[in-house]
């Protein structure tokens, strides 16, 4: 079993309605899924492979060895401890924003914000196509979700668009730590590049673990809670981890269209007056930003005691 793999290009073309359903299914029946030709140049997407990767040899991988997930090994490993470690993760991450400062940039790897800036660009606007595609797949209109996320009609405040660019050494005790704990992501859409090779990610379908198989520059896309809540439960956000692996060195770089910790969250109007009484979700409406005050203590706890937590608010 695979994750789908959707040729974005022909969004455009006469297999459009397909491609519809395609992307529809994907949503719906996985909550992850690969695009590919999804117009971000094969050029750019190799710089950035080429910066992250210098960047964690230059300005990582050093500290990486006097990390807390390394330490908490090494001391059980000594200890002869077989308990497994559950409170961090065997990652190296940080993080880049539309206003990081230059502080929060790395700055010893030569390119690396420039080439971060026009990829990040490149994904921002697919990220919006993506969201358009939802909203006519919902039947919302055009626009819907991104005009949420920016705080409504008025559009007054800016939705989050984010980049974490994670590294997952190899482990040597794999068995005793997660690459990253399972999790559903909080946010919006969320659109990844991972590794060529290494893999490591997987979501949880039907009861099982499977792997999201590396595909050469294709973009993974996910949806967060917020899809869930907006769509009323049609788009339910979906568990996935990574695991920790004994060989080689997974490079991850995930974007996220998230709301403005100010936008008011809630199912789309128009979902709620369609929904027959019987498959009626009770979702709450609150401000995102009292949503990310939960999750940061609950992240890799089930959603909906979150979902119960913001609407007490
Ligand atoms: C995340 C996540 C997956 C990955 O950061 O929320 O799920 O492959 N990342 O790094
Ligand atoms: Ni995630």
């Amino acid at each position: 079993m695979a994750i789908p793999v959707i040729d974005f290009s022909k969004l455009s073309g006469e297999e459009r309605a397909n491609v519809m359903a395609q992307l529809h299914n994907g949503c719906e029946e996985w909550g992850f899924f690969q695009l590919v030709n999804h117009g971000i140049p094969e050029e750019l997407l190799e710089r950035v492979k080429k910066v992250s990767s210098e960047c964690y040899k230059l300005e990582r991988e050093e500290k990486f060895k006097t990390s807390t997930p390394v330490k908490l090994l090494n001391e059980l490993v000594e200890n002869k401890s077989h308990t497994k470690i559950e409170n961090v993760d065997w990652e190296d991450v940080f993080l880049l924003s539309d206003d990081a400062i230059e502080s929060e940039w790395p700055l010893e790897t030569p390119e690396f914000r420039e080439t971060m800036t026009e990829y990040r660009a490149e994904l921002k606007k697919l990220a919006v196509k993506v969201m358009e595609v939802m909203d006519e797949n919902l039947g919302l209109p055009k626009g819907c979700i991104r005009q949420a996320f920016n705080g409504g009609e008025d559009g007054d405040i800016n939705a989050f668009f984010g980049t974490k660019v994670s590294h997952y050494p190899p482990c040597p005790q794999p068995e005793m730590v997660n690459g990253l704990r399972a999790h559903t992501d909080a946010g919006g859409v969320i659109l990844l590049f991972q590794d060529d090779q290494v893999n490591g990610l997987q979501i949880l379908k039907d009861g099982q673990w499977i792997d999201v198989q590396p595909i050469k520059n294709s973009i993974v896309i996910n949806t967060g809670d917020q899809i869930e809540v907006l769509s009323n439960g049609k788009y339910k956000s979906v568990w996935h981890r990574v695991l920790a692996l004994p060989t080689g060195n997974r490079r991850s770089i995930a974007s996220f269209y998230n709301p403005s910790y100010k936008a008011t969250i809630a199912p789309a109007q128009q979902l709620l007056e369609i929904q027959p009484e019987e498959l009626k979700q009770d979702y709450p409406k609150f401000v995102f930003g009292d949503y990310m005050s939960v999750y940061t203590d609950q992240k890799f706890l089930p959603k909906e005691p979150r979902f119960q937590a913001v609407k007490a608010k």
